[in-house]
């Protein structure tokens, strides 16, 4: 994945758990550089090596790392120059998500080897979505949690995400339900 996906991972740590925690995981992953370059494609191994390097380090599951790294990954994108593209993309977590695809592909104008995931938006009623995710890459189902949560925290709407249907031989893609709050007519 690009630098700039390396560079959110290294960010959350320093900030979350300080420099000698990062010092510990990115050695732990067999990672030489401090630091990454934005516009440079790194090979998947080694996010997912930081991954795993950080749940060893911080005694918490990959899983949860990943949740949490979506959470912050929306707080962090809207902080880099392509943040506004996030504000182009729309205003609500519907709307956001029903552009994704979009804007990745905004963003594969500045990242012309950029893999990105593909979404699809299936409206089950006022309160639900069904939220299909297509990638090349395993094991990304709890990222994908953590961003759309993260999509809640940003649009302040209440929402539970769960992963409803696994991606495995019989599905193509992960399928996961939104619920939002019930809105009151008051
Ligand atoms: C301006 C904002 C954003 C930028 C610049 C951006 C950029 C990127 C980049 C560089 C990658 C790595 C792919 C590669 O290197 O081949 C990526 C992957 C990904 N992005 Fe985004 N992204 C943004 C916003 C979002 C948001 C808001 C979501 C979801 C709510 C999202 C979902 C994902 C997922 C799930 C992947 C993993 C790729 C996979 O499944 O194969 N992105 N994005």
């Amino acid at each position: 994945m690009y630098g700039l996906v390396n560079q959110a991972v290294r960010k959350l740590i320093l900030h979350e758990h300080g420099p000698e925690t990062w010092a510990t995981i990115r050695r732990q992953a067999g990672c030489e550089d401090d630091d990454f370059v934005t516009m440079q494609p790194y090979p998947d191994e080694l996010t997912y090596a930081l991954v795993e390097a950080a749940s060893a380090a911080l005694g918490a599951p990959p899983e949860a790392i990943l949740r949490e790294f979506g959470r912050y990954w929306v707080r962090f994108a809207a902080e880099t120059a392509y943040g506004h593209l996030m504000k182009a993309a729309g205003n609500s977590v519907r709307d956001f998500l029903a552009n994704l695809d979009h804007l990745h592909a905004r963003v594969g104008l500045s990242f012309p080897e950029l893999r990105p995931p593909q979404f699809r938006v299936i409206p089950e009623g006022p309160n639900r979505i069904r939220l299909q995710y297509f990638s090349e890459r395993a094991g990304l189902a709890p990222f994908v949690i953590g961003l759309v949560e993260g999509l809640g925290q940003r649009f302040n709407e209440s929402i539970q995400v769960s992963l409803a249907t696994p991606r495995d031989q019989d599905h193509a893609c992960d399928e996961f339900l939104v619920e939002f709050a019930a809105r009151s007519n008051a």
